[in-house]
């Protein structure tokens, strides 16, 4: 296996590409976007990944990596195109099979389609079948098919892509030793053998579990706000149990994965997946509670002022440390705030998300973080970047700051932690640091 073609360019195609060429492979990428191949061959990655843009360019001068504007012929075919939702919550598998179809125009004999995108039970046997039906060649015996699910964490691709380890399913054992082969080269976590359909519901079933994780924390903290705890000391607490494993709750779930996949066992299992609907349900619910709170506050502050309250949003991307802002809850809490200019004055920053992906929002961009701080008279913080945390709490003195993802409590125990030498007493000085804090 010496030539790898990868179809789709994004987040998770073009770190496989890289990875794939600097392991020796020599690999043709391919994407419908015609835009996207043009700046990744002027060594743009167009995305944001830690050390992506010095590893494209080293593959791009050596010729290991190149990107076309035409799929290539290949040893090894790698999908990893989008699989969104369509209405109703129904898998759009549109991207998937029309690779699918791209691919049978280059499909040669011995050849392995390597289907890497997120899919519902049964998509690789309907892949593959289609392949055959439409290749004219006979699968299992000309050509070879399996799904290796992606489970890398963005902001750690390249680490995860070599130290996770991987899931393979073949349709037949060939399709899993031709696979095996392909990742054996770079991949140093264990490989694990299995059929189509394991390797799909193994990583729906991942990404549900997140997902009925985080709801539970989004509903601890609706029961600590009720009773005016705070959720991050009560879930600290609680995860001293040696057998307790909670996740923090956030402003809500979005990006391409958590958000998307519990959707496609749904759809496939109406009736045994409850827990997951309720799931979905809560976690689609929690930007709705951040909005409604942020504008309970507004209304109260406004009470004692002739001025709309000025609102600074901190953070848009759908989680920390990445440029993404795909189903991003945060995006959607700024947005909806954005349009209640009647009511209240807004401000929003993310230094992680481009400038021209929030063109189309028509937001208020404040030039740094301190100076939409020191505008605001509320702060609501809904994404807890790592350059946020590094900030010093008392950056929030005299504000509103309606916290949706802990980072004022990291902020107030890490520094009372550093003032009370050796304390483990993380609620010493909890209460007074002059920080109006609410939670949602
Ligand atoms: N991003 C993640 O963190 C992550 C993690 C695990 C799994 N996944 C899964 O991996 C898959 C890809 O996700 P992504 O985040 O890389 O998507 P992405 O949107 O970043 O990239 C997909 C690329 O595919 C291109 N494309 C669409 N149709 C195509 C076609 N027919 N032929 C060639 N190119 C095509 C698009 O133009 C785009 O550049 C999805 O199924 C996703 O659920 C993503």
């Amino acid at each position: 296996m010496k030539r790898i073609s990868i179809l789709g360019l994004g987040y998770i195609g073009l770190p496989t590409a890289i990875l794939a060429a600097q392991a020796g492979y020599e690999v043709c990428g391919y994407d419908i976007d015609q835009e996207r191949v043009k700046q990744i061959n002027l060594g743009n990655p167009v995305i944001f990944e830690p050390e992506i843009s010095d590893r494209l360019w080293k593959v791009l001068q050596t010729g290991s990596f190149k990107a076309h504007p035409e799929l290539q012929y290949a040893d090894c075919f790698i999908i990893a195109v989008p699989t969104p939702f369509k209405e109703g919550n129904r898998a759009d598998l549109s991207y998937v099979f029309q690779a699918g179809e791209t691919i049978t125009k280059r499909l040669m004999p011995g050849n392995v389609v390597i289907l890497e995108s997120t899919v519902p039970v049964g998509t690789t046997e309907q892949l593959a079948q289609y392949i055959e039906k439409h290749s004219g060649l006979k699968l299992g015996k000309d050509f070879f098919v399996a799904h290796a699910p992606e489970r890398v964490l963005p902001g750690k691709i390249f680490k995860e892509l070599v130290d996770n380890d991987r899931v393979i399913g073949g349709i037949c054992q060939q399709a899993c030793n031709l696979t095996q082969l392909f990742y054996s080269k770079f991949v140093k976590g264990v490989v694990h053998i299995t059929d189509d359909k394991s390797a799909e519901m193994v990583k729906l079933i991942e990404n549900a579990s997140r997902d009925v994780q985080i709801a539970l924390a989004n509903q601890i903290s609706g029961m600590c706000q009720t009773a005016n705890l705070d959720p991050y000391h009560i879930i600290e607490l609680a995860n001293k149990h040696p057998r307790v494993k909670l996740l923090s709750p956030t402003c809500g779930v979005g990006g391409h994965c958590i958000a998307v996949d519990p959707w496609f066992l749904i759809e496939t299992f109406p009736e045994q997946t409850k827990l997951l609907q309720m799931a979905r349900a809560i976690n689609d619910q929690k930007p709705l509670t951040v909005i409604k709170q942020v504008l309970e506050k507004a209304a109260e502050l406004q009470k004692n002022n002739t001025t709309r309250p000025k609102v600074f949003v901190m953070g848009l991307a759908f989680k920390p440390d990445v440029d993404d802002i795909r189903q991003s809850p945060a995006l959607q809490i700024a947005s909806a705030l954005h349009a209640k200019t009647d009511v209240l004055e807004i401000k929003v920053y993310d230094h992680n998300v481009p400038l021209n992906m929030l063109h189309k929002y028509n937001f208020d961009i404040a030039s740094d973080v301190w100076r939409g701080i020191d505008w605001a008279d509320v702060v609501l913080v809904l994404v807890k970047h790592k350059e946020f945390s590094l900030m010093h709490q008392d950056v929030f003195c005299g504000k509103v700051v309606i916290d949706s993802c802990g980072l004022l409590y990291d902020m107030q125990t890490r520094q009372s932690r550093s003032v009370l030498e050796g304390a483990t007493k993380t609620d010493t000085i909890f209460w007074k640091t002059g920080v109006m804090k609410d939670l949602v």
